[in-house]
């Protein structure tokens, strides 16, 4: 008998690389695993053993027992969890691919603004977002009775009007780099700017603006013309031309806006331009005295010019994106795209 036992222990070792499923998994359970199974079978013929051997007969068949549990049972745990993982994968889907992240086209256009200015040696400042009274209107020469100081154009923080607001443009940050550097100062300001505005296809309560200064002493009209002209010709190609149309800022004299020949139609005139040929980009002027005074320069000695691009404006040009809406929407199906 023991030699039987030895047999079915090879047996049982062979099959330990030869059984790959369940059903073949059960197939061994039966035959020896169960009551009327062989390995059962070998029990109940040991009571014929002679006395003296079935110490180490019932060692042999113990151990094949064992053996054979261990094997069944260990098998069986692989093959469950291989069957409960191969119900959920399809090894045929193609493959899930992971969004990569890319820049806003807003941010692209400030980061090209920020670069061409920068080769032409302009370096670049910002500031806070919650600014005062102060240094968004009274600085910058706006009357004390100026509509834009108006609840219905400005966010005010605190409830007496008198103090903290969000900066309705980033024209106060001249203010903060006249103060902080002497001339000759060539700063370009990026940064968030807020208005109590209905928000439309063509306004938003929160967007951007690029503002440029630059003060030495006798810097003329004629270097603002010629600093705008050659940054937006980098900036929208050669062909585009430029037009200065005389405006008015409190914190510019004189001030002017600046247009560019429609991106679209060339200046023939289209939807994008409102069929006028000219699309505004910016505006512009010499820094008024009052503004030089209160940023801690004498208006006597030195002179400068200032320019403010908003750039949503831009950006919707240059997508040619017609909902300015859409910018803020995160629509993949629309930021995708650029
Ligand atoms: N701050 C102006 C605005 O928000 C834009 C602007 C116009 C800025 C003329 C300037 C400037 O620096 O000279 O509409």
């Amino acid at each position: 008998m023991i030699e039987e036992i030895r047999e079915t222990r090879k047996k049982i070792e062979e099959l330990l690389t030869k059984i790959d499923s369940l059903e073949k998994l059960e197939n061994f359970r039966l035959e020896y695993l169960v009551k009327k199974g062989k390995i059962q079978k070998f029990f109940d013929e040991l009571k014929n053993v002679p006395a003296n051997l079935k110490p180490v007969v019932g060692k042999e068949l113990n151990e094949l027992r064992k053996l054979a549990e261990n094997f069944f049972n260990d098998k069986h745990a692989i093959f469950k969890s291989q069957s409960k993982t191969e119900k959920y994968l399809d090894l045929t889907l193609s493959g899930r691919i992971s969004w990569k992240g890319s820049f806003h086209p807003v941010m692209k256009n400030i980061d090209e603004f920020v670069e061409i200015f920068k080769t032409m040696g302009f370096s670049v400042a910002e500031s806070v977002d919650i600014e005062d009274e102060f240094h968004n209107f009274d600085a910058l020469n706006f009357p004390k009775d100026h509509p834009a100081r108006d609840m219905q154009d400005t966010f005010f923080i605190s409830n007496d009007r008198n103090d903290l607001l969000l900066r309705t443009h980033t024209s106060p940050v001249q203010i903060r780099v006249m103060k902080s550097q002497k001339p000759p100062i060539r700063t370009i300001m990026p940064g968030r700017v807020y208005r109590n505005e209905a928000i439309s296809a063509r306004s938003l309560a929160e967007f951007h603006q690029i503002e440029g200064l630059y003060i030495d002493k006798n810097v003329s009209f004629a270097e603002l013309k010629a600093t705008m002209i050659s940054f937006a010709k980098r900036m929208y190609g050669e062909n585009s031309k430029f037009r200065f149309r005389p405006s008015f800022f409190p914190f510019t004299e004189p001030s002017a806006e600046v247009d560019m020949s429609c991106y679209l139609c060339g200046g023939k005139g289209c939807r994008v331009c409102k069929y006028t040929g000219w699309l505004e980009i910016a505006g512009c002027g010499m820094v008024h005295p009052n503004v030089l005074k209160a940023g801690g320069i004498d208006p006597e000695e030195f002179t400068g010019y200032a320019f403010g691009f908003g750039i949503e404006r831009v950006t919707m040009l240059t997508t040619g994106i017609d909902d300015i809406r859409l910018l803020y929407d995160n629509d993949i199906r629309v930021l995708n795209q650029f």
